[in-house]
């Protein structure tokens, strides 16, 4: 039976190109808005967020992450950051989480977002440090580019049985 959530949540893609259009200030705050809705272990909240929109900045990130061809084309990226010493164990699961929230929430209003890991590879979290001016007890986790995307996207179906273990034990 059709669910409009679940096909929303199916539907979800990863963007690498986009128009010039810039999001909204009332997009941007939707997306930052969900990603403090995620779940946090122990309801800390222990991310930042830097919302950036300079073509500049965003090429100077280009320069130190490989794989972010996203960044030559996106009008708009967050960095997800943590801040370790308020939740040692788990502030890495609570930027996954908040990372989910808004590749979802530029989703649900028409936009198109990709992922980027940072952490733990220190050969990127030094630089994007040093270029977005991070206070030394903040770790910038994920890179996200947003914006709206040239092409559209079909969901794949990615379910695979062999992974799904239905008897309550492997
Ligand atoms: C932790 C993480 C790191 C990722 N890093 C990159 C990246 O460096 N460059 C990139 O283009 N996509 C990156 N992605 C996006 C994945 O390539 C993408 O989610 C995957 O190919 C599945 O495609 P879909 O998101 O369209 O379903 C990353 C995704 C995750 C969750």
């Amino acid at each position: 039976m059709s669910n409009q959530y679940l096909d929303f949540i199916h539907s979800r893609r990863s963007f690498r190109q986009f128009t010039e259009q810039q999001p909204t200030d009332e997009q941007i705050e939707n997306m930052l808005r969900a990603a403090c809705s995620a779940p946090s272990s122990r309801a800390i909240y222990p991310c930042h967020f830097i919302v950036i929109k300079s073509r500049e900045t965003m090429l100077e990130l280009r320069k130190v992450h490989e794989k972010a061809i996203a960044l030559d084309t996106a009008p708009l990226t967050i960095i997800v950051c943590g801040e370790p010493a308020l939740s040692e164990l788990a502030w890495r699961d609570d930027c996954a989480a908040a990372s989910m929230n808004i590749l979802y929430a530029a989703h649900a209003q028409g936009l198109g977002a990709c992922w980027h890991g940072i952490f733990p590879r220190e050969y990127r979290m030094t630089p994007i440090s040093a270029i977005l001016k991070l206070p030394e007890n903040i770790v910038p986790y994920s890179l996200i580019t947003i914006g709206y995307a040239i092409k559209e996207k079909k969901p794949q179906l990615r379910y695979d049985q062999s992974k799904m273990h239905m008897d309550g034990c492997w």
